[in-house]
């Protein structure tokens, strides 16, 4: 354990997140107001801590920003270890700001780097994010309930037409390489097939439930598909790159729906949902758990912890090795897929 700070710097990093607001607002009040430490808002990322942009955080600072999705600090996917020399290229806005402890709210990327700075010397603490709700070692992370609520809306819009219609609506929504919303989201949404990059899917499988609706009397069905499973086989998906290098996902569900229609002969259409499901106002249990995680790692800051990530356990919130959040990422567990395949049919 380091000596107690009394600068903090605080950085979101990687794909915003409804919630994100909640964090900073949560680890500046109990930093600044409740124990009187300075805290430093880093902007854009680890752009921010690179570039040295910064701005002051204080209470007045963060009044209002609970319910507001984003970030107000920014985020960026730029990252030290990947496009710098690590603790090399932060530490000029380290030392200009005093910062002797940094809280890192990021996705598993991010907790990466977290960690290699802990490793490098800097007191670090991580808040694990993401709408994926990939991160090892915590039960859920803040952003997946109000992705699952807003893709689960959308599968009601989109039954209700699709019913009109008699079609197959194939509704593609995000996961880039697990498939926690696509599972959540169908099993609220009574989807008639989930397909999501940790199994291997079959179209003929899928095609088989869809015409045995049909023969039972429902004549339209809902296929989930995680942005980040493979196309069907023999189909090449050309995926742009960012500005950080990263591959863009999104639009596999046009491929996989032409296989159904032709397989199928059943009209199918596509819904991608996009960043819909990373905008707007988090749900109530996302600003809880958002505000719980941000006080508790202004707490394990203050303490002098290091390398260490608050999580979820049981809805107990404590603190992990950063190294176990690091281990792996998190796929959808065999029975909540289990649950959701007893409904294929
Ligand atoms: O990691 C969260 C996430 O929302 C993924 O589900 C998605 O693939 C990715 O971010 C999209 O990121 P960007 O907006 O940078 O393209």
């Amino acid at each position: 354990m380091a000596d107690t700070p009394r600068v903090i710097g605080v950085l979101t990093a990687g794909g915003d997140c409804p919630g994100l607001n909640a964090v900073i607002r949560a680890v500046t009040t109990r930093a600044s107001s409740v124990n009187d430490a300075e805290v430093v808002g880093i902007l854009n990322g680890w752009e921010g801590l690179m570039e040295g942009d910064t701005m002051p955080l204080d209470r007045d600072a963060v009044r209002g920003i609970l319910t507001r999705g984003g970030t107000i600090l920014g985020t960026s996917r730029m990252d030290p270890y990947v496009h710098g020399e690590g603790y090399k290229s932060v530490e000029n806005t380290i030392r200009r700001n005093g910062i002797e402890a940094l809280i890192v709210i990021g996705g598993d990327g991010t907790l990466r780097s977290a960690l290699a700075l802990a490793k490098e010397g800097l007191p670090v603490v991580g808040v694990p994010k993401t709408i994926d709700n990939d991160i090892n070692g915590t039960d859920i992370t803040f952003g997946f309930d109000t992705a699952v609520q807003i893709a689960t809306d959308a599968i009601d819009r989109l039954a209700s037409t699709a019913e009109a219609h008699n079609r197959v609506i194939v509704v593609e929504v995000m996961g880039r390489t697990k498939g926690w919303i696509a599972a959540y989201a169908g099993i609220a949404g009574g989807a008639d097939s989930i397909l999501i990059p940790e199994r291997p899917y079959d179209l003929d499988e899928v095609a088989g439930i869809i015409r045995a609706r049909h023969r039972h009397g429902k004549s339209y069905s809902i296929v989930v598909v995680a942005e980040g499973v493979e196309p069907p086989a023999g189909v090449e998906v050309e995926l742009k790159k960012d500005a950080f290098g990263f591959a863009r996902l999104g639009g596999v569900g046009y491929a996989i729906a032409d296989h159904i229609e032709t397989l199928t002969g059943f009209e199918t259409r596509v819904s991608v949902l996009g960043h819909i499901q990373r905008g707007g106002s988090p749900t109530a249990f996302d600003r809880v758990l958002a505000t719980r995680l941000g006080v508790a790692a202004a707490d394990y800051a203050l303490e002098g912890r290091t390398g260490v990530m608050a999580a979820v356990r049981s809805m107990e919130i404590l603190p992990i090795p950063m190294e176990e959040a690091c281990a792996e990422i998190r796929g959808v567990t065999p029975d909540i897929y289990d649950t959701a395949a007893t409904f294929f049919s």
